[in-house]
Parts: structure tokens; sequence; C-alpha cells
């Protein structure tokens, strides 16, 4: 019998030049650069330049592209107000998902040439964050903030959510975690996207289609419901109890683990010290708790399975977020505030390979367990006939 690939683990489908991870050595390469150089020496602005492109921009480069991301940033008065017609309490990736593939409505962007879609990226990444910052004023009923063209995207980003400039400090925080989520080669959400954009559909339907994928708890969702597990948790003398008790049960620790890293994650590495930081000035209880659960689920994983387990990106993300005050709602959204980069990337990969091989539809094979009464199928009886 043929065996299956259960969830397409190693199975390789198409060349990229965009990212890629050591998942024995746990390193994570933009275009050839080590992440964790990026997040010491760039900014979410070079770095989505540097993934959108082959390689970091000159100076030139870089101030037009920043100056193309700051104009992109309004979204039409309209959608705001349609905005307005949700439920307040809608869940907000399900609000993005759905703005973002209305873009499509408001723009007729031409999305044939390579050099055209650059420009629809530039248009995604930066309306990316003023839909997220928008509906979070909306829902609140608090008067919209518009961007502010001295700010750069996290900066800006912050502004359009509180009305206040970040100290430089928490921009520098929020921008390292921006470049550390924008890109993660085949995740679910980059394949998803990238499976949308062979059909050629457009950037923003291959866009808001990864948006539903990364919303998911097993994806992007996780950093939510780490949240929510710290909230519950509440005090450190209960980590243990709730760790061994959610084992026990055979539920996932959220947060915990990679389908890819057998190794501790790179990007955890750097979220986990600026976590640690953030508490230290705020002197929230939420990275010792969070410390407390990478170390309990190791060891539990140890003792039951005999098997290694590392925190993953989402594990110091979500208390990182809480502590910088965002809603614990919005953790999944300000990952893809990020990701968009990534996606964007992979869908002008996707449309205008150069390179042999070319990718083609994704058409993967399925194995057929169902019904079966022969080479000529069942027959059909009416409906009086059924029992
Ligand atoms: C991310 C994830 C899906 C990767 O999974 P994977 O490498 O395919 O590993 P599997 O799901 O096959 O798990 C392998 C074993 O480890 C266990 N395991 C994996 N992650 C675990 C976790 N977070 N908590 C407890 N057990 C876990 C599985 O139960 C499985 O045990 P089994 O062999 O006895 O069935 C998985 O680690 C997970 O669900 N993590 C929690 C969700 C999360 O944080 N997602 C964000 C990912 S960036």
């Amino acid at each position: 019998m043929e065996t299956k690939n259960i969830g397409l683990r190693g199975i390789e489908v198409a060349d990229t030049k965009v990212s890629n991870i050591d998942g024995e050595k746990g390193k994570l390469i933009y275009r050839g650069y080590d992440i964790l150089d990026l997040t010491k020496n760039s900014t979410f602005e070079e770095t989505s330049y540097l993934l959108l492109h082959d390689d970091l921009p000159t100076k030139a480069q870089l101030d037009e592209f920043r100056s193309k991301l700051k104009e992109a940033r309004f979204i039409p008065k309209q959608m705001q107000i349609n905005m307005g017609n949700w439920r307040k309490d809608a869940d907000p990736m399900d609000m993005l998902q759905a703005f973002v593939s209305a873009l499509a409505g408001y723009y007729d962007e031409e999305f044939s040439s390579k050099e055209s879609s650059y420009d629809r990226a530039i248009n995604l990444i930066s309306k990316t964050a003023t839909i997220i910052a928008s509906w979070y004023r909306i829902r609140n009923d608090l008067p919209i903030i518009d961007p502010d063209p001295s700010l750069d995207h996290a900066a800006n980003f912050i502004y359009m959510m509180f009305g206040e400039k970040p100290d430089p400090k928490i921009e520098k925080t929020f921008d390292t975690c921006l470049i550390l989520h924008a890109e993660h080669t085949f995740n679910a959400s980059t394949f998803i996207a990238r499976q949308v954009a062979s059909t050629r559909a457009h950037m923003y339907s291959a866009a808001s289609a990864a948006i539903g994928a990364l919303s998911g708890e097993l994806h992007g969702g996780a950093n939510y419901e780490v949240m929510r597990m710290l909230l519950d948790i509440e005090d450190i003398n209960n980590v243990e109890s709730w760790i061994t008790q959610r084992m026990d049960k055979g539920e996932k620790i959220m947060g915990m683990g990679h389908a890819v890293y057998k190794t501790y994650d790179p990007r955890a590495q750097v979220l986990k010290e600026l976590s640690r930081t953030v508490a230290e000035k705020t002197g929230d209880p939420w990275y010792k708790i969070t410390e407390k659960v990478e170390k309990t689920t190791i060891e539990e994983m140890k003792k039951r399975k005999g098997m290694d387990i590392y925190p993953n990106v989402d594990l110091y993300s979500a208390s990182l977020y809480y502590m910088l005050k965002f809603p614990m709602d919005l953790n999944t959204p300000i990952f893809a505030l990020s990701r968009v980069v990534g996606w964007a990337a992979h869908i002008i990969e996707e449309k205008f390979a150069e390179a042999a091989p070319k990718t083609a539809l994704y058409r993967p094979k399925a194995v057929y367990v169902g019904k079966y009464c022969g080479p000529e199928g069942c027959e059909y009886k009416t409906l009086d006939l059924r029992k």
C-alpha cells in the first residue's frame, strides 16, 4: 500500500530564494542573512525590502521604499465605515481577512508584472497595519487616528492604536518583533499563499487566504492561546499543576514544539530576552510564569515521552505584546502585520519564478477511502427506497 505523507512533512514542493531554516542548528536565514544579525542591525523596513527583493537596499532604495510605505498607509474611509457595521466582538482575524480581501474592491491595481506586484506588496504591508489599528479604534468606539508620516512602521502602528508616539526603546522592541515574524519558509500560511498564487489569483486574495491559515491555534493563533494560558495559570505557583493536568489529558501546551526546529527556535531566544527586559521594567509577572511553563513542559515531555521540546516563536511573544499593552486578541493580527511581508515575497516568487523548475498549479493526490460499490459506482436510490 502506498504510504501517505501526513501534513506534507519534509516534502520538497518548490524552490525558494526567500529564506531558509536549519532545524537542527536552529538557524533562520532571510535571503542569505542570519535573522539574529538582522534583529541587531536592521529595521522592519529594511528587512522587508530584503525579503521582497534579492538583497539589502542601498540608501536611495531604502529611502524610496520607506516613503512608498508611508504613502500607502491610508485606507478608504468607506472601508472604515463598513468596519463599523461589524459586531464589536468579532474576531480581529476574521475582520482582517475580510478587509484585506476587500482591498481588491477598492483598488484597481495591476498584478501582471513583477514591478507592479512590488507596489501591490507595499500597499498590502502598509494597509494591513491601518486595518488592524482602525478596527481596534472602531470596536472600542474611539476616533480613528490617521497615520503619522514622521513615524516608521512599528512606531506608526503603535501610534494609530493608542494615539501616542512610543518611547524609542518600545519602538525598537516592537520593530524587532516585526523583523522576527516576517518570514519563515513554507509554514502553513505561506504555503497557502503560494498555493493560491499558483492559481494566478491576485495578491490580496492569496494574502487573505494566508490570514485564514494563520488564525488557527496550531499556527499563529497559538500566541493568543498562550496568553489565555498565562492568565488562566495566574500565579507562578500554579504552573506545574496546570501543565501536568493539561498533559495528563493529552492536550498540547501552546507555544511549545515546532514542526521544523529540533533545537531552540532562534526567534524564541530573542523574544525571551525582550520579554525579560520589558518585564523587569514593568514588574509584570508574565515573563517568569512563561519561563516556568517552558521549564515544566520540557521536563514533563522528557519524563513522559523521552522527547525534547523547545519554545517556539509564540511562547514569549504572547506576554511581550501583553506587556506592551496590546489587547491579547490582537496577538495574531500583529503576527500577520509582519508575516504579510513574507507572504508577499513568496506570492511574487511563486508567480514570477525565473529559475527552472518553474512553479506550477499545486495539485497533490488524494487517496480515496470512501464508499465503493464497484467500478460503475453505487446505485442511486430515490428517497422512498432509502432506509
Ligand atoms: C507546532 C506543532 C504542531 C508541531 O508539531 P510536530 O512537530 O508535527 O509534532 P507532533 O504534533 O507530531 O508531535 C510530536 C509529539 O510531541 C507531542 N507534542 C508536540 N508539541 C507538543 C506540545 N506543544 N505540547 C505537548 N506535547 C506536544 C505530540 O503530542 C506528539 O506526541 P506523540 O508522538 O505521543 O503523539 C506542535 O508542536 C504543536 O501543536 N504545538 C503547539 C501549538 C503551537 O505552539 N503552534 C505554533 C507553532 S509555531
